[in-house]
């Protein structure tokens, strides 16, 4: 299958919509996602980037229907991991003299997953391929975003930005346009995987979109290598990632919590009923960290400028998901956000403060000492836990 997205260029990669964890189980894909592969022909004739390995026969069989291999005067790999890169064996195995543009980084890359010694070309921020016909390829590295040999390929006269895992998202649909697809659903996995694929990088995001804005190139089309392709408005994504690179927060409380025997459900229920009494504009949201996709709640601590982790106390420490998800937070570094811990106790009750070194040794400026409560809570407990919450929600 290939999809026009202008001129003589042509989607040709691949909608998973079967998929529903990427990254080994790291990343939830509710709605699947699609590998996104470009094929440009000018009088040179280019691919840009290929297909995760499980669909690599496929794909070179399908690309073998669009063009003689042996007419693919290029490939450019925009960034090694094997879901962009993973047909490069396949079709290097038809092809195994075509010359490979790609990054220092990427081919120390592509040796360390394929081991093999194909034809590299390496190439820095502008340098330029010539592809006939008046247009080029210019290169631009972007490094950290997300990974060091991370780089993105422009088209001259046709002005595409091939950005590969930058301004893309996780999310399979056979319309392939922004402008075709539920907006809602769109932006959701948007910040899904802003929030937890390039959190951490958000510092060089920002640097990077600055320094591809004062190039001040045309851009009609940014053509990332999951999702939809951006033919509409398509700064409309950059201007969300500005955004988003600069410790993004809205007006949202989320409150976290873990439960054995419902207790500290209580206390989530009762804080968020103080917060509420005090502060009707905040988005508090509530959510059972056992029963939720973690992936899901990264996002909505993303969206947040307070949250509160909640877990009963058990042995001496907390609940496996509470440290789960913990242990998610600290490698995003979330920064500018706020955070209090609260939960249940049957004696020694180590969790609260266990939570608060967690959160704090996270980035999170800790707004209290967090609350903890003796067995479930009684009548007393619970005016407790609403004060603590109306407190909070006084700011
Ligand atoms: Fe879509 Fe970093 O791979």
């Amino acid at each position: 299958m290939k999809i026009k997205v202008k001129g003589n260029v042509d989607w040709v990669g691949k909608i998973d919509w079967d998929l529903r964890k990427f990254h080994g189980n790291e990343y939830s894909t509710h709605r699947g996602s699609t590998y996104n592969s470009y094929l440009i022909r000018e009088e040179k004739n280019v691919l840009v980037d290929t297909v995760w390995n499980p669909h690599a026969k496929e794909f070179v069989e399908n690309l073998r229907r669009e063009i003689d291999l042996d007419k693919i005067d290029f490939i450019i790999a925009n960034h090694a991991e094997s879901d962009h890169s993973g047909g490069l064996p396949e079709l290097m195995s038809h092809i195994p003299e075509t010359p490979i543009y790609c990054t220092a980084n990427g081919v120390k890359s592509l040796k360390g997953h394929y081991h093999k010694d194909w034809n590299f070309r390496t190439v820095k921020t502008g340098d330029k391929l010539d592809l006939g016909n008046g247009k080029a390829l210019v290169f631009v590295e972007m490094k950290m975003l997300h990974w060091p040999d991370s780089m993105a390929s422009y088209l001259t006269g046709d002005n595409i930005l091939f950005s590969n895992d930058a301004f893309g998202q996780h999310y399979a649909t056979e319309y392939m346009f922004n402008d075709l697809v539920d907006q809602a659903e769109l932006f959701a996995e948007c910040i899904k995987y802003y929030a937890n694929i390039l959190t951490l990088f958000s510092s060089f995001a920002a640097k990077k979109i600055d320094e591809i804005l004062a190039l001040k190139l045309p851009i009609d089309i940014i053509a990332p290598s999951h999702g939809i392709i951006w033919r509409d408005k398509p700064a409309q994504i950059v201007e969300k990632y500005i955004a988003w690179a600069q410790n993004y927060q809205e007006n949202q409380i989320t409150i976290l919590y873990d439960t054995m025997w419902g207790g500290t459900k209580i206390m989530a229920e009762n804080i968020a009923l103080g917060i509420k009494r005090e502060d009707s504009a905040v988005n508090i949201k509530l959510f059972n960290i056992s029963k939720t996709d973690k992936n899901d709640i990264i996002s909505e601590i993303f969206k947040s400028r307070l949250i509160l982790v909640g877990s009963p106390t058990i042995g001496q420490g907390i609940t496996s998901a509470s440290a789960g998800i913990l242990e998610e937070i600290e490698g995003l570094k979330f920064k500018n956000k706020k955070a209090a811990a609260f939960g249940c106790y049957g004696w020694s009750g180590e969790s609260v403060a266990k939570l608060s070194g967690l959160l704090q040794k996270s980035g999170f400026e800790l707004i209290n000492e967090g609350i903890k409560c003796l067995w479930n809570p009684d009548e007393d407990s619970v005016e407790k836990c609403i004060a603590f919450g109306a407190e909070i929600g006084r700011g």
